[in-house]
C-alpha cells in the first residue's frame, strides 16, 4: 500500500522526498519576498520622488520687488528708463507722485519704448501706443498698461513691487500703486 502511494506521488510529479518539497517552498517564498521588496522599493521611491517634486529646493523665479534710488534721483515730469532693461519697469514721477509702470505691451507682451519728444510709448511689435498714464491711444493694445506697487522702504529708497498690479483707472492713483510726494519727504 505505501508502496502504491509512492508511486502515485511520483506519476503526480511530486517529489519523493521531504527535503526537495521543503526546497521548493523555500524558493516561492524567497520569490515572494522579493517580488515585496521591489514593490516596496518602488513605493517609496515614488512617494520620495513626489515629495521632491513638490519642494524644490532651488527658487528660478527672480524676487518681484526691488529697490529703486532715493526719491530725489528721479526729476518731476520724467520717465526714467533706468530700469527697463534689467527690471522692465518705468518710473514715472508727475508733480503729484510716483507709480511704477511695467514695461509690458497688454497686447501680446512685447516690451514698448518710451519717446520723449512724443511723450508717449510706443510698441515695436504692432505700433500700440500709450500715454505717460498708461492709457492706449490708439493700436490693438486692449487695456492700459499695468503699473506696479510702490512705497518706500525704511531707509528711504522706493521700493518697486511687480508682483501686484493694477491697471484700471482710479484704482491704480491710490493704495499701494501711487506714492504721493507726502509721502516722501
Ligand atoms: S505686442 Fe504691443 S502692439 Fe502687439
Amino acid at each position: 500500500m505505501a508502496n502504491e502511494t509512492a508511486v502515485a506521488q511520483s506519476a503526480q510529479g511530486a517529489p519523493a522526498c521531504g527535503g526537495g518539497f521543503v526546497g521548493e517552498l523555500s524558493r516561492k517564498e524567497f520569490l515572494r519576498k522579493l517580488g515585496w521588496a521591489c514593490f516596496a522599493t518602488y513605493m517609496v521611491g515614488s512617494v520620495l520622488a513626489m515629495l521632491r517634486f513638490m519642494f524644490p529646493n532651488v527658487l528660478y523665479e527672480p524676487p518681484t520687488s526691488f529697490k529703486a534710488g532715493k526719491p530725489d534721483e528721479y526729476p518731476i515730469n520724467s520717465v526714467s528708463t533706468k530700469w527697463t532693461k534689467s527690471k522692465r519697469v518705468w518710473v514715472v514721477r508727475t508733480p503729484k507722485g510716483f507709480y511704477a509702470l511695467w514695461a509690458r505691451c497688454t497686447h501680446l507682451g512685447c516690451t514698448p519704448n518710451w519717446f520723449e519728444s512724443e511723450r508717449r510709448f510706443k510698441c515695436p511689435c504692432h505700433g500700440s501706443n500709450f500715454t505717460m498714464q498708461g492709457d492706449v491711444i490708439f493700436g490693438p493694445a486692449p487695456k492700459p498698461l499695468y503699473r506696479a506697487a510702490i512705497a518706500k522702504t525704511d531707509d528711504g529708497q522706493l521700493l518697486i513691487d511687480k508682483g501686484r498690479l493694477e491697471n484700471r483707472p482710479g484704482a491704480r492713483e491710490r493704495g499701494d500703486f501711487f506714492l504721493p510726494h507726502a509721502e516722501n519727504a
